[in-house]
């Protein structure tokens, strides 16, 4: 049963085909509107979230599939100390694929050896989030016509962002692509990061702590919210949350074709005078999403069929 935990999991040919699909569908949306008539996604939320559960919902609705729904911890058997085994297990009596979101790393993992039907990682703790990265290839494709010799500057917590985690990841398997790591000390990409994905590779970054200085080199600036919910104190929290605001002021430098992403939530980290930049691209990234997971569900679908 194929699942979707990592973005290594998908190969850089079968994400060009996702991307050529989610162009097709916002293409010739009606094509779509039937495809799943009478499949069930469960979405399975241990962790708040906006834009990942309603998008999956969305994209299953517009194929035509329906959706069940556990969007809280508190909410289900979890709160009772029932195991992510035994909720999946269950919840694959009921539904053809399931989304799921939990706060612990690996979650998702287990989640796929246990279930009987696709999961797909909505984001697993501090560790990765594929279908994150595919929103955002699928925005830096459009904004820059591919992926080749980009510079790629991440800001903020690269530490516990998870969708920084899975965007390098998926970028570093690109020709000529190198990255601005951007982050206060404490909260620098693990080094799990630098040397699996990055040093044994050979592909070119550096660290800095300045936003400013490394901004003029950058074609793409990803900005992130430090992710409070995964520090041990908030003191370091709030010494740490404001580090980088990004004000059009600081855009002075910036190359005028940077595109300014964000996985969202934002919280203080972009001023909200940028969203009218043209440069800004935050918010087509949570429309990419709908269409790039609407592609992964058809996938994975057809896919398990297939294999029945
Ligand atoms: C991100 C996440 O959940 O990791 N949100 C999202 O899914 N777009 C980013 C974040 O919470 O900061």
């Amino acid at each position: 049963m194929r699942s979707l935990i990592d973005i290594l999991d998908l190969s850089v040919a079968e994400i060009e085909e996702l991307m050529d699909l989610a162009e097709d569908i916002i293409a010739h949306p009606d094509a779509y509107a039937h495809r799943l008539a009478g499949k069930k996604l469960a979405t399975l939320f241990f962790e708040p979230s906006t834009r990942t559960r309603m998008s999956f919902e969305a994209a299953m609705y517009e194929l035509g599939g329906n959706v069940i729904s556990m969007s809280s911890a508190a909410s289900s058997s979890a709160s009772k100390g029932e195991s992510v085994a035994d909720t999946v297990k269950t919840v694959s009596c009921y539904a053809d694929i399931i989304a799921m979101r939990h706060p612990k790393e690996g979650a998702a993992l287990v989640a796929s050896k246990n279930a009987s039907v696709p999961v797909i990682n909505a984001g697993d703790g501090g560790h990765c989030h594929p279908t994150q990265t595919l929103a955002d290839l699928l925005t830096i494709k459009r904004e820059k016509g591919g992926f080749s010799n980009l510079t790629v500057g991440l800001c903020g917590d690269l530490k516990f962002g998870r969708t920084v985690h899975s965007l390098i990841q998926a970028l570093a398997r690109y020709e000529g692509v190198r990255f601005v790591l951007i982050s206060p000390e404490e909260l620098k990409v693990p080094s799990y990061v630098k040397r699996d994905v990055l040093a044994c590779r050979g592909i070119p970054y550096e660290q800095t702590t300045d936003l400013g200085s490394a901004l003029p080199s950058l074609d793409i600036l990803y900005m992130t919210r430090v992710q409070r919910e995964r520090f041990f104190n908030e003191e370091d929290y709030l010494r740490l949350k404001d580090r980088y605001v990004l004000t059009p002021e600081k855009l002075k430098d910036a190359k005028p074709d940077l595109s300014i992403m964000h996985p969202l939530p934002r919280v203080n980290e972009i001023s909200v005078a940028i969203d009218e930049d043209k440069r800004a691209c935050y918010f087509k990234q949570v429309k990419y999403g709908k269409y790039m997971r609407m592609a992964l569900i058809l996938k994975l679908l057809k896919e398990a069929e297939d294999v029945h």
